[in-house]
């Protein structure tokens, strides 16, 4: 089995959503920099409990060469914090941003979207 094949997207989604969504907000972070906000459960929230959390939540982005760089990971504290993460990041070399997550029921969930 390959790592591709555990990943789920929208098509997967379930009542729960798992879905990691990103906002762009362009020039507003540190020194001008873009933020890019991961947030999983955006319309529907997603359970923060001890049995069943968010465990992480990782930015990857792909630049104009193929390259693949990854910008951040965050760990989520059930319970007391909410899976959202900002991301201060420098966009412009960069054609398409992929944002994975982890449910410690539901497993691995992917997005991306293209700039
Ligand atoms: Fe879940």
């Amino acid at each position: 089995m390959k790592i591709c094949e555990v990943y789920k997207t929208a098509e997967s989604e379930g009542k729960e959503k798992h879905v990691p969504q990103m906002e762009i907000m362009r020039g507003q972070g540190k020194g001008g920099k873009d933020i890019v906000r991961v947030v999983v459960g955006k319309e529907v929230p997603h359970p923060n409990l001890v049995e069943h959390h968010i465990v992480w939540a990782q930015l990857v982005g792909v630049k104009q060469n193929g390259m693949v760089i990854e910008l951040g990971k965050v760990n989520f504290t059930p319970v007391y914090t909410d899976p959202v993460a900002d991301f201060h990041v420098n966009l412009s070399d960069l054609r398409s941003l992929i944002a994975t997550e982890y449910c410690n029921i539901h497993g691995l969930w992917e997005n991306s979207v293209d700039l």
